[in-house]
């Protein structure tokens, strides 16, 4: 069990910013990613269907033998995951609980903004989770679905995503919250054009370094955790044409990508 790979799935690339600091966090890890680019992406769509993706994506990783699942996307996890671990005997950990538990203890005034998909911000995963913590918080949640392109595009120095980050995150501003979360998993490649307008008196949450500290914080107790491993191993796996896959996933992850395999996940 302690020998199996550690399996995380994203609608696309974005989760590779929480398979980044996975590899950072647990460098003895061996790590299985499917990115459901084919089906990208999840943020639009309904509910049914986000529960029908995130169903097959958790039998393909199953498939792969993994001892652990992370739900590498914060739409999925907002959604689907609480049905789909109720219906799967390994354990799961989606990126909404880290973030909420981060951002809670993170504030100072009691007022968190909330950033993500339209079916993460319309799920109201978020504002419950933190307020199970501390019903006094305020929450401020609000959908900002263009930045998920200008991260891919690798807009993120450009004039016109500064000006539409202006234009989403005023509300934000007036609110005055002094803690944002960053809940989708493009938006971390974006995080100092978001600072850079929200100023320095907000601090922002990457899910993605909260969920790697809580997975490994799980695998220790478990016993889980492997201590050596001379030559840990990544193997990707997507829905559709890998060659399109990797330049994109090369800038998200900070690394060379190898071993890009194309699976059918319809047949999940
Ligand atoms: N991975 C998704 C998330 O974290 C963003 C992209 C999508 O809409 O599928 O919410």
């Amino acid at each position: 069990m302690l020998q199996k790979p550690i399996g995380l799935f994203d609608s696309g690339v974005g989760g590779l910013t929480v398979v980044s600091e996975i590899i950072r966090q647990l460098p003895n890890e061996d790590v299985v990613y499917f990115g459901d680019v084919g089906r990208y992406p999840y943020g639009p769509r309904s509910k049914d269907i986000i529960l029908q993706f995130t169903r097959q994506d958790v039998a393909f990783l199953r498939e792969q033998d993994v001892k652990f699942i992370v739900a590498a996307c914060n739409t999925a996890s907002a959604v689907a995951l609480e049905t789909v671990a109720g219906e799967n005997d390994i354990e799961m950990l989606g990126v909404i609980n880290p973030g909420a538990r981060a951002a809670a203890e993170t504030t100072q005034n009691g007022k968190i903004g909330i950033i993500g998909t339209h079916a993460t911000i319309t799920s109201d995963s978020y504002p419950k989770a933190i307020h199970h913590i501390d019903s006094n918080i305020k929450v401020f949640s609000l959908a900002c679905p263009l930045f998920v392109p200008l991260a891919e595009e690798g807009y993120q120095d450009k004039e016109a995503s500064y000006l539409i980050a202006q234009d989403y995150l005023k509300i934000l501003k007036e609110n005055g919250i002094d803690t944002l979360v960053l809940g989708c998993t493009h938006y971390p490649l974006l995080k100092k054009l978001i600072q850079d307008v929200m100023g320095d008196g907000v601090t922002l949450i990457d899910s993605a370094t909260a969920t790697a500290r809580e997975v490994k914080d799980h695998l220790e107790q478990k016993g889980l955790l492997r201590d050596t491993n001379p030559d840990p191993d990544y193997k990707f796996y997507v829905s559709d044409v890998p060659d399109k896959f990797a330049p994109v996933a090369e800038r998200f992850l900070g690394r060379r990508v190898d071993n890009i395999i194309r699976v059918d996940i319809t047949k999940y």
